[in-house]
């Protein structure tokens, strides 16, 4: 690690003590501790996910990692501070906000998410993308959700930070997020090395349904079966369970998931008008070409059935077109 790597984790570990401290036991913290505490977010969850509050003061956190030794040059550069560009003053960059530190694979915090506890915009605002901090190459919780996911050979991948902490608070805990940007492959082959099964469960909005296919197909090209995740009502999971609760949440929503497939049916529907005779036609050779790629003919077999009962195809035409398909590839 370079020196000046060195210095930027050990600046992000004062900080994440810091507003931490506030948070939990001081009046510069209570705005960001009703906050999670009106989104029903616990004390342990709290400490566990070592959640902060940015005082909402200009140099607060100027002057405390000034006091320290710390380099303004440095801060700034890794987005803990902003520089104005009037007068080259420096400010507090996440000032009112709630903290949610990133942590690293080995649990060290390499970079901060901060919401709004208003309606300020943006929602949240994020540490810039440095060497040390690549949203890419990272899941959020991933330290904590390991030996979860390790238990189950099963990971839960949320769009975002407030998913990963309602869940895990209910005691769902193989559980992570990408940070509200697609999956990449660096992420999917990261899981791929933990589990068999990765279950998307993805914001209940187009959106999110968008994003469910996008994350399924790269999670498939680096060996994962698929499992995906429905949520009803256009909510996401953090909202769900705030609604239904943890227990339902497990229950109706992960124990539920769907096959990939299942969900590729229903998804490609959106593409597609299905009283006109060629549209259905269209629709189904793009199903029976998804088929031909599972490898399991008892799968197969089972889907074969539901479609030629919902289209009035015979069985037999359904499954030579796929042994068609299954020869063109294989
Ligand atoms: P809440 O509104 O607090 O429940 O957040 P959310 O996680 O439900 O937000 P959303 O579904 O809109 O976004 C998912 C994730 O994308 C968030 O957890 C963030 O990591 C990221 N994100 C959302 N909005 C912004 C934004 O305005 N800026 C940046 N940089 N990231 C964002
Ligand atoms: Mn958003
Ligand atoms: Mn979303
Ligand atoms: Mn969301
Ligand atoms: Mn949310």
């Amino acid at each position: 690690l370079s020196q000046e790597n060195q210095q930027v984790l050990s600046a992000h570990e004062w900080l994440t003590k810091l507003y931490h401290h506030l948070i939990r036991f001081t009046k510069d913290g209570k705005a960001g501790y009703q906050y999670l505490k009106e989104r029903g977010i616990t004390d342990e969850a709290i400490d566990t996910f070592q959640l902060g509050f940015a005082p909402n003061t200009k140099d607060f956190t100027a002057t405390f990692l000034e006091k320290k030794g710390f380099h303004q040059q440095l801060l700034v550069k890794f987005g803990l501070l902003s520089r104005n560009q009037e007068d080259g003053s420096v400010t507090d960059r996440f000032r009112g906000r709630v903290i949610y530190p990133i942590r690293n694979h080995l649990g060290k915090t390499i970079a901060f998410g901060a919401r709004a506890i208003q309606d300020q915009e943006p929602k949240y605002l994020n540490s810039p993308e440095t060497e040390l901090f690549q949203k890419g190459k990272l899941l959020y919780n991933f330290d904590l959700a390991k030996k979860h996911i390790r238990k189950t050979s099963e990971a839960i991948l949320f769009e975002g930070y407030m998913d990963v902490i309602s869940a895990y608070q209910s005691g769902v805990q193989n559980v992570v997020a990408t940070m509200g940007t697609a999956l990449t492959e660096l992420q999917a082959k990261l899981l791929k090395r933990y589990v068999d099964t990765v279950i998307i469960c993805y914001d209940g909005d187009n959106a999110g349904v968008e994003a469910t296919y996008k994350a399924s197909k790269i999670l498939q090209q680096v060996g994962c079966q698929v499992k995906i995740a429905h949520i009803k009502d256009g909510l996401d999971p953090d909202s769900y369970i705030k609604k239904y609760g943890g227990e339902a949440f497990k229950k109706e929503v992960i124990d539920a998931s769907d096959t990939f497939i299942s969900f590729y049916m229903r998804y490609l529907k959106k593409d597609y008008n299905l009283s006109l005779e060629g549209d259905r036609i269209r629709y189904l050779e793009q199903v029976l070409m998804e088929l031909a790629n599972i490898e399991s003919s008892i799968e197969r077999e089972f889907y074969v059935k539901e479609l030629s009962t919902e289209f009035d195809i015979s069985i037999d035409t359904l499954s030579s077109e796929i042994q068609h398909y299954r020869q063109k590839t294989g």
